[in-house]
């Protein structure tokens, strides 16, 4: 995606964000019907294309796994033919296989929304990160972003570095080299190994989730030392701009990536903020491809 359909997505999103509730908005999906098909939990990003499905207007069928046909061993591209014989107007999905959304916007007729697929993307969470960080930051461009944590794992780390490079930020990698993608680099991010270095005179603070349910093997000796290393508390945060904002995509774990006194702190995170602007990115999202 250029920049400039990044640009007209986020002022749309702040359109919504910022505006209350009209029956116009209420009109924009009408009569469509968007199915949430969920082959991971979630609770923000499902929440949110539900709620903003509603807020457009929208009928909204929302499908998990557990209570489908999947569980009787359906396959991916059946349910999703299953699905496309049913003539949604958008399909949001979410798979714990990289490029299973890819695969599956291939088999439907209807406009498909990655909804987070392995370690591969999450979209949409960078889209409202960008959005966020623009909103507390004013400009994307020029601005230093420590990204930290279990990026190996990542989608949302993966898809807030193709999107914030391209809007002219500077991004750092900031994890122990077990828990980096081979060949990182060539994203266009500066690699860091300890936190100290990666955070100094950084103006947004991204930490990452250990995602334990996509490692093989256990790539940290232990939480508590993850801890003390690479989790964010008020030593490393010192390091950070004056001004510097924390973030997370959520969910956090606290006390492994993330002090609970940072989290919490409404002058330092904007966690809150971050879900927030959620449901307009998606309201913005949804109509771009539907209405
Ligand atoms: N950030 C995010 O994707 O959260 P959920 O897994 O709760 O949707």
């Amino acid at each position: 995606m250029a920049a400039s359909e990044i640009i007209k997505l986020m002022d749309r999103s702040e359109y919504y964000l910022d505006s209350p509730p009209t029956t116009d908005h209420k009109k924009t999906l009408q009569g469509k019907t968007v199915i949430n098909l969920f082959y991971e939990n979630s609770t923000r990003t499902r929440t949110s294309f539900e709620l903003a499905s509603l807020k457009l207007g929208a009928n909204v069928i929302n499908m998990t796994v557990d209570s489908s046909s999947v569980k009787k061993g359906e396959t991916l591209i059946d349910t999703a033919m299953t699905l496309n014989a049913m003539h949604p107007d958008l399909l949001v999905a979410r798979h714990g296989d990289s490029g299973a959304v890819h695969l599956l916007a291939d088999k439907v007729d209807c406009s498909v929304i990655n909804a987070g697929d392995g370690r591969n993307e999450h979209p949409t969470q960078a889209l409202l990160d960008a959005l966020t960080i623009r909103r507390y930051k004013k400009n994307l461009a020029g601005l230093t972003i420590a990204i930290c944590g279990d990026i190996a794992h990542s989608r949302v780390a993966r898809s807030n570095i193709y999107l914030l490079t391209k809007m002219g930020a500077r991004i750092r990698a900031v994890a122990p080299a077990t828990l980096l993608p081979s060949q990182i680099q060539k994203l266009g991010v500066e690699v860091y190994h300890t936190m100290a270095e990666g955070i100094a005179d950084c103006d947004i603070i991204m930490m990452l989730r250990l995602q334990s349910e996509r490692m093989d093997s256990a790539l940290v000796p232990s939480k508590r030392e993850y801890f003390h290393f690479f989790g964010l508390d008020s030593r490393f945060l010192a390091l950070a701009k004056p001004d510097a904002l924390v973030m997370h995509p959520g969910p956090m774990n606290r006390g492994v990536e993330i002090d609970s006194v940072i989290a919490d702190d409404i002058r330092r995170s904007l966690i809150r903020p971050q879900v927030e602007a959620g449901v307009a990115v998606r309201m913005a999202v949804m109509e771009s491809l539907v209405a």
